[in-house]
């Protein structure tokens, strides 16, 4: 890959503190496993919002896949649905929405609400007839994080040919994605006026937000900080989770991404409140070693591991992981 475009997909805001936090928290935490469990075959499916998953691990949006391979987002599409799992499709894909439903698979769409709300409106109805499940709405994206690698690196536009295929309006034009400071609350009522899919919130890190969400209606929330992109210093995901589950209570899926990398993370996850996790870097690194493939097999690889290391931890269905399964480390 161009260094440039490697540096765009590895890189997050600032010091890059949260981007390694995320990964520094999983290496505090420990497993207690429990034992004589009789687990038997380990079942990982997953139902989430009425679709059921082979697993409990997701591809989180990512944008502009077509820096990583020639095949783009439906190669990433194709690798996912390979794996029986869900992709949610970034709204800064390359690819129009269209051509990577062509891969099969379970799809969801995220999206940065549009200061144009007949723009917006013109969005998710065209993701929803694409066959998009749900809507992921990102709100820790008031404005862009600043990336200092991408500043050091000049990286400001996409290669020429290359653009945000979603953002095209009906006169034909791309539009830049705008991020608003001005989305409030009620930007959940305007979405739910627009479409009946599922809404899920991603980027939400304190528990007030995760009441104030299941209060306004919203069916999902991804504990998020964007990988360590946005807001330099936020909180681990990992840390935030389980405060988040608490204020949640079941009442609605809780998802969670950053630095999800090995299937013990998975588990920790979990165990500490999560319905299903996302991964954004690892799946962009398979993209890009080895196309669809890859993805597949890195996913496939994943979850096979997280049936092993269930199976040692004495769970036989992810519901089986409870929080006092967790530890922190000495
Ligand atoms: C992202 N992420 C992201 N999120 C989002 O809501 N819309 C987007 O377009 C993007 N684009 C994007 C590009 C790249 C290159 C990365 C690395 C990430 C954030 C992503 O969905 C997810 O929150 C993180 O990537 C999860 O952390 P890990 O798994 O990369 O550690
Ligand atoms: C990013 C934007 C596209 O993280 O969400 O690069």
């Amino acid at each position: 890959m161009n260094p440039v475009h490697a540096d765009y997909f590895a890189g997050g805001a600032g010091e890059e503190r949260t981007l390694r936090g995320n990964l520094a928290a999983f290496d505090r935490l420990r497993i207690v496993p429990r034992v004589l469990r009789a687990t038997g075959d380990r079942d990982l499916r997953t139902t989430l919002f009425g679709t059921e998953l082979a697993t409990p691990i997701l591809v989180a949006p990512t944008a502009f896949h077509l820096l990583a391979h020639p095949g783009g987002e439906a190669a990433t599409a194709l690798g996912a649905a390979a794996a029986g799992t869900v992709m949610v499709v970034s709204m800064a894909a390359n690819q129009p929405v269209e051509v990577i439903a062509g891969a099969g698979g379970p799809l969801w769409f995220q999206l940065y609400p549009q200061p144009d709300l007949g723009f917006t409106a013109a969005v998710v109805e065209r993701a929803e007839a694409a066959g998009c499940r749900a809507l992921v709405v990102t709100v820790d994206s008031p404005v862009h994080g600043h990336r200092e690698r991408d500043v050091r690196n000049g990286f400001t536009d996409l290669p020429t040919g290359l653009t945000c295929e979603n953002m095209r309006d009906d006169t034909g034009r791309v539009r830049d994605v705008v991020m608003d400071t001005t989305l409030g609350w009620d930007v959940v009522a305007r979405l739910r006026a627009m479409t009946g899919l599922p809404i899920l919130l991603k980027g939400v890190l304190h528990p007030a937000d995760a009441r104030l969400a299941v209060d306004h209606g919203v069916d999902g929330l991804i504990v998020s900080n964007h990988g360590g992109r946005q807001l330099d210093g936020a909180i681990a995901t990992i840390d935030a989770l389980p405060a988040v589950a608490e204020a949640v209570g079941g009442r609605i899926p809780v998802l969670i991404d950053g630095g999800i990398r090995r299937a013990t993370d998975v588990l920790i996850a979990l165990a500490l409140g999560a319905d299903a996790v996302l991964l954004g870097r690892p799946i962009l690194h398979a993209l890009a070693t080895g196309g669809p493939e890859a993805v597949r097999d890195h996913l496939r690889k994943l979850t096979a591991d997280l049936d092993h290391v269930m199976a040692l931890a004495g769970a036989g269905h992810p519901t089986d992981l409870t929080p006092d399964l967790v530890a922190v480390a000495g």
